[in-house]
């Protein structure tokens, strides 16, 4: 097992907060925090701060990203936004399959699967989220909710094209909740979805792809969930909204 193999990423995802006139206040104030970070840096937008935060990063080590995009190439969707939409404006990343649009939004495995491929199709990076509610997890059937997102999303996805994959495991009961998965937990995890994409792949494939922990991280847990070997970054929330509590991540994962 080598973490060197692999890029460390830490991602905010800013869900539905900030206008564009604060994301420009909030990417100007993280860039010189994060400046010198031996990590990536990428901050997950709502779609009208897309535009505001690209300009604000421009000469930045900072990456933006957006939070979701739809299946189709174009048509009759009323509200969505497709992937070379995002990818026309620049955008490298794009978040697919949180937790939140699956619990409010009727998002099925077979519909992360579908973006993902549409994500891919257009060039860009998705950062694909998996994981468990509380009550799976005390059914302990953490490992087979986790490999079967893993395993759907990815049906179709070539093993070049997972140099374009990046998984979040946010075990759903510590999202936004304050309540964080133990670092022994966030470790497990990811490394049984290591050890899926070793079997659906090779374990070079495997080795390569960065896996984080998303959940109620921040400043004061971060250092100790990077510490694990199988925890590669993360995918924040509440903390990705301030500046010095991001910056502090960032910081933690550059070690
Ligand atoms: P949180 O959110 O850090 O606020 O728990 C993480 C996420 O939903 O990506």
């Amino acid at each position: 097992m080598n973490k060197a193999t692999r890029k460390t990423i830490i991602a905010g995802n800013w869900k539905m907060n900030k206008t564009p006139a604060e994301a420009t206040e909030l990417i100007t104030a993280i860039a010189p925090l994060v400046k010198d970070a031996d990590c990536e840096v990428i901050a997950c937008v709502p779609y009208v701060d897309l535009y505001p935060a690209l300009e604000a990063a421009k000469g930045t080590n900072i990456q933006i990203g957006a939070e979701n995009c739809h299946w189709a190439k174009s048509g009759a969707f009323t509200a969505e936004i497709s992937a070379d939409m995002l990818a026309s404006m620049g955008l490298k990343y794009v978040i697919i399959g949180h937790s939140e649009r699956r619990q409010y939004f009727g998002e099925t495995d077979k519909t992360v699967r579908d973006r993902v491929r549409a994500a891919l199709d257009a060039g860009l990076t998705v950062i694909l989220c998996v994981g468990e509610y509380l009550e799976q997890r005390e059914q302990d059937v953490t490992a087979e909710v986790v490999r079967m997102q893993t395993k759907i999303a990815l049906m179709g996805v070539s093993a070049e094209e997972m140099s374009r994959i990046v998984i979040a495991y946010e075990p759903v009961w510590a999202i936004g909740t304050g309540l964080t998965a133990t670092a022994e937990q966030a470790d497990e995890v990811c490394g049984i979805i290591r050890e899926c994409i070793a079997e659906l792949y090779t374990n070079e494939v495997a080795e390569a792809t960065t896996i984080q922990y998303g959940g109620s991280m921040n400043d004061a847990n971060a250092d100790e969930l990077l510490s694990k070997v199988n925890v590669d970054g993360g995918l924040i929330g509440g903390a990705s909204l301030v500046a010095e509590k991001f910056a502090a991540i960032v910081k933690a994962a550059s070690k």
